[in-house]
């Protein structure tokens, strides 16, 4: 029996969540529009957003679950991977309820919550993944291929040595104009165009690793080519040039995927970071999935960006294992899992 409060304050998004015995109660979330503007996260700016959001989304987080701070059992919050000033605003709101609540303070890593979104329950029938399981995890920091051996027991077999898959829809969205993220524009663009319109570059690297420069040098070349000819080339072509984008990072993703399988052989592939809201990746892994007798678990799209449910769940399964963290604990901003 525990009431779990989970914290998520990594990137540009506030996010608090109530579980208890292991079902979701709330998961607010407050986004931060600052960024548009700049075409990308800012990050002095994140932290100062996160320093106004916490309370009001902590506050409305535990007035949604029906919950008051002294029904909590314990605190959970991401201690990073991410930018170290918006962490360092999860962290202390954390540490000082949990002291001023005199209850257990459980620091979760980011990747791991990603990995572990499947376990959030909405009700206490919804099914969850068996261990162990194969995790795509692709976000606008990440693309690893993950082996997740138990709640605290997970190795990474394949990760980007450049971008991150968001990364590449994200700045090849932005040289077409369109605004930040460009992921979502992406998608809802890639629907009405023709995927083999264009060809974009695949990489050709060892191993499970991911890279996804070549791609955006490649993509790049394309428009710089089409507008010397036609200024309206961008316009003209935006589906396209979206369906086609898509479709190469699909490719991309598979491949490696297609390989980690062979070795590995996972009765279960799930995905989860900002990109498995992704339409067309979302299709590709349950196609590939069905072809190959794998169960696949794609994360409803609430749970694919950051948000705190993932961090209390991941909070729960460690306070289950009777962790707890020392509230010395320094936020950190790089790490693998
Ligand atoms: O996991 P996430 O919220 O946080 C970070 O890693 O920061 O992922 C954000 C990324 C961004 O790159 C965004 O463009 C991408 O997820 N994303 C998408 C879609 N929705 C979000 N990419 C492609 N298609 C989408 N529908």
């Amino acid at each position: 029996m525990s009431i779990i409060l989970g914290i998520e304050s990594s990137c540009d998004d506030t996010s608090a969540a109530v579980i208890a015995d292991g079902v979701l109660k709330s998961n607010v979330i407050a986004s931060q529009k600052v960024h548009e503007m700049y075409g990308g996260v800012v990050p002095e700016l994140a932290s100062r957003a996160h320093q106004q959001n916490i309370l009001p989304v902590v506050s409305e987080a535990m007035r949604q679950a029906g919950i008051s701070k002294d029904q909590l059992t314990a605190i959970a919050y991401t201690r990073g991977p991410g930018l170290l000033g918006s962490l360092l605003v999860g962290t202390s709101f954390a540490k000082g309820l949990a002291i001023g609540l005199n209850i257990p303070l459980i620091d979760v890593n980011h990747l791991a919550a990603h990995a572990l979104s499947h376990f959030v329950k909405e009700t206490p029938d919804d099914e969850v993944p068996e261990f162990p399981y194969m995790c795509l995890l692709i976000s606008g920091g990440n693309s690893q291929i993950i082996l997740v051996k138990s709640a605290t027991e997970m190795e990474i077999v394949g990760k980007t040595i450049d971008d991150a898959a968001g990364e590449a829809f994200d700045k090849c969205a932005k040289v077409m104009g369109l605004p930040y993220p460009g992921g979502p524009h992406i998608d809802r663009l890639a629907a009405e165009g023709n995927p083999d319109a264009f060809h974009f570059a695949r990489p050709n690297i060892p191993g499970l690793d991911y890279s996804f420069s070549g791609l955006k040098t490649s993509f790049l070349y394309t428009l710089r080519n089409g507008l010397a000819e036609n200024p309206d080339f961008i316009e003209e072509n935006k589906a396209d040039l979206a369906a086609s984008l898509q479709k190469a990072i699909i490719d991309i993703l598979l491949k490696k995927l297609e390989k980690a399988v062979k070795i590995y052989h996972p009765r279960q592939i799930a995905i989860g970071g900002g990109v498995s809201a992704n339409s067309g990746v979302r299709n590709a892994i349950a196609q590939f999935c069905k072809k190959r007798h794998i169960q696949a678990w794609i994360p409803k799209r609430s749970f694919t960006t950051d948000n705190a449910a993932m961090v209390a769940i991941a909070g729960t399964m460690r306070f289950d294992e009777n962790y707890k963290s020392d509230l010395g604990l320094p936020p950190y901003s790089k790490t693998t899992i």
